[in-house]
């Protein structure tokens, strides 16, 4: 499948607060973002003009801030209007939002040093992954790896380099994502949550510092309890992965793709099963009818607490 995120040309990306064509939108090479990976970030998908999750989006930039100690530089309300106009100054319709703090850019580099930074704000637009024709016959190639990552997952820091080598494997190999397991369990993909599903019944790894907490991996919960549909947290061995009926991976910009094969092995019949083909149609929609923007007039279109 397509795993390209399209960037029109003439896109406007926000730096400190000014909107700026990409060519002029440029940092301090000491920024702290670029030269220790001193920053947290998030992506957060915008459907006809208005935001997925947006609620939740912020609380976890918000907690990824406050576990590094860098002071949030903005209230929801004003990350709300940033990413709105973002989105329309980018021509609005369903796209997704990067957003990355960084802690600043010092006059020189050093590991640490007590001294406030103004932090840096980069925010600009990608694409949404529509899922083609071709996925519901196929499905997605995954890898298998050894963890290799840090005990704090649970933080969306951008140093994410073992993610970007493990995609770069996975993609020699034909592969689309590589699915980590830490200790014999499965903790999450490179950029996605993973869930199974063994007799008809749903279940993805508790979450802990191993692994990010995602917004859609919370947004399936939900939908899946709201249709009815079991579905439990707990620890998902190898084995159990291997032995799955069905095998997903969720996020913010591809929703829930299927797994057909990791490594060599078929998952189920090696095509995307009933429960998947059953729910997506389903958390698509759903996804859509619950978007908008902070503060909220209408109660009734508000994003979940
Ligand atoms: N990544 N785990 C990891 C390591 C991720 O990078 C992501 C998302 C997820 C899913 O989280 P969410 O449902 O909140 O998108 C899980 C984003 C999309 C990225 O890095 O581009």
């Amino acid at each position: 499948m397509n795993t390209s995120a399209g960037q029109p040309a003439q896109a406007l990306v926000h730096v400190n607060g000014q909107l700026l064509p990409r060519a002029e939108a440029t940092i301090s090479v000491f920024d702290r973002g670029f030269l220790f990976a001193d920053s947290v970030y998030e992506v957060i998908p915008v459907y006809q003009g208005a935001a997925f999750r947006l609620r939740q989006h912020l609380a976890r930039l918000d907690r990824s801030l406050g576990e590094l100690a860098i002071p949030n530089p903005h209230s929801n309300d004003e990350w709300s209007e940033l990413i709105r106009e973002l989105a329309e100054a980018n021509g609005g319709g369903d796209l997704s939002i990067y957003l990355q703090v960084t802690r600043g850019a010092p006059e020189w580099r050093e590991h640490w040093r007590d001294a406030p930074t103004q932090c840096t704000v980069v925010a600009f637009t990608g694409g949404l992954h529509p899922q083609p024709a071709s996925l519901a016959e196929h499905g997605v190639r995954t890898i298998l790896r050894n963890d290799p990552r840090w005990r704090r997952c649970d933080i969306k820091a951008t140093a994410l380099l073992p993610n970007v080598l493990a995609r770069r494997e996975a993609a020699a190999a034909d592969a689309f994502e590589a699915i980590f397991v830490r200790d014999g369990y499965v903790t999450e993909g490179a950029a996605a949550n993973v869930f199974i599903v063994s007799d008809g019944l749903v279940s993805t790894p508790p979450l802990d510092n191993t692994l990010l907490p995602g917004v859609t991996r919370d947004a399936v919960l939900d939908f899946l309890r709201q249709t009815g549909r079991e579905c439990i947290q707990r620890p998902v061995s190898r084995e159990t992965l291997l032995e799955a009926d069905e095998v997903w991976l969720t996020s913010s910009t591809r929703e829930i793709l299927p797994v057909t094969w990791i490594d060599d092995h078929p998952v189920g019949a090696g095509r995307p099963g009933p429960v998947w083909a059953d729910a997506q149609p389903g958390f698509s929609n759903w996804v859509r009818e619950q978007t908008g923007w902070l503060p909220l007039t209408d109660p009734a279109q508000m994003d979940r607490p």
